[in-house]
């Protein structure tokens, strides 16, 4: 691998709250080891589409506690093509990167890895997704944000549900994943959560249910992460109304407002850190692998672990989210 002289850094796919201090924490660490930053609009497609933007420490200042991503993020269909991608290689060449940090979830990782192979170009990840399904990270940035932001709006319909008597399903987001809705279970009281990692089936949620009614149970929360096997909240609550119709049962989506809003003190030194150690790796001639945080220490993974390996939810908070909701 040839010296590093200027890198690129973009965000990809789902934004999340963090990517943004990410962002500053590259392009400073990188500048102060004497490297030229560049900064890609729109991710994969603006490498496609040639939208690069020199980025100084200057113009990272005041973003770090902002929500989205300063660069805008997509998911770029073109870049899933061979033409696209030797495309996004001229125009990197074009403008002499020399090594990428890619900001973003699995599929971000998935194309980087595609890319780097194909085009021999040295690229680092950083795991940006509120999901958290990242293997090799405890923690992905916008996690922490994600479920703050929907215990907050789970704690509203708390209020509501209780003066009326009524069951709310509320859904959380997590396409194949749970930890948003299991953390949301746990930290908001809520009667049972649906998450894709468990098999729960609708007989057992009404069980549990019942059991809450019989001990006058007035209000209920069951919270639904949109990736489990049952549906989403509004199947959910229509398969339980049919043969369970204790309460008068409504349905709440939280959908995109968990993906914005500043970043948690949480988030923005996470995210501080793994932008610090990215390019820090990057200079010490790691390559192909994403950075993480594990047990409170910086660990590399490959990104083929990164993508291939499954996250799992802590067995344990599975368990005692069952046994705290009776
Ligand atoms: O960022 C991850 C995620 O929030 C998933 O949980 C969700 O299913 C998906 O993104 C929705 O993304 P979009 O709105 O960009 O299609």
């Amino acid at each position: 691998m040839g010296e590093i002289k200027r890198i690129a850094v973009f965000t990809s796919g789902g934004d999340a709250p963090g990517m943004n201090a990410a962002v500053r924490a590259v392009v400073r660490t990188a500048t102060y080891n004497d490297l030229h930053v560049y900064g890609i609009i729109r991710g994969y497609q603006g490498m496609i589409d040639c939208d690069f933007k020199r980025m100084e420490t200057r113009d990272v200042g005041n973003i770090l506690h902002r929500g989205g991503t300063v660069l805008k993020t997509a998911r770029s269909q073109d870049f899933r093509t061979k033409e696209g991608r030797k495309l996004a290689f001229e125009n990197l060449k074009a403008n002499d990167i020399d090594a990428c940090v890619a900001i973003g979830g699995d599929g971000t990782f998935t194309g980087a890895q595609i890319f780097s192979k194909e085009h021999k170009i040295p690229f680092i990840g950083i795991p940006g997704t509120i999901d958290n399904d990242i293997y090799g990270t405890d923690y992905s940035i916008g996690f922490d944000t994600a479920v703050n932001t929907a215990i907050e709006a789970v704690d509203r319909i708390r209020d509501t549900a209780d003066s009326h008597n009524r069951l709310f399903f509320v859904e959380v987001m997590g396409r194949h994943a749970g930890f948003i809705g299991l953390n949301t279970a746990i930290s908001s009281g809520a009667a049972a959560v649906m998450i894709p990692e468990t098999e729960t089936s609708i007989d057992q949620l009404i069980q549990k249910l019942q059991k809450g009614a019989k001990r006058k149970k007035l209000f209920s929360l069951v919270i639904v992460a949109e990736g489990n096997q049952n549906g989403g909240a509004a199947e959910i609550a229509a398969k339980v109304k049919e043969k369970f119709d204790y309460y008068d049962t409504k349905v709440a989506i939280i959908g995109h407002l968990q993906r914005g809003g500043a970043p948690s003190g949480l988030d923005r030194v996470l995210a501080s850190r793994m932008g610090f150690h990215a390019v820090e790796g990057l200079l010490s001639g790691k390559k192909d692998v994403a950075v993480g945080v594990v047990n409170n220490k910086i660990k590399f993974t490959s990104f083929k672990d990164a993508i291939s390996k499954v996250k799992k939810p802590n067995k344990d908070l599975i368990r005692m989210a069952e046994i705290l909701a009776q």
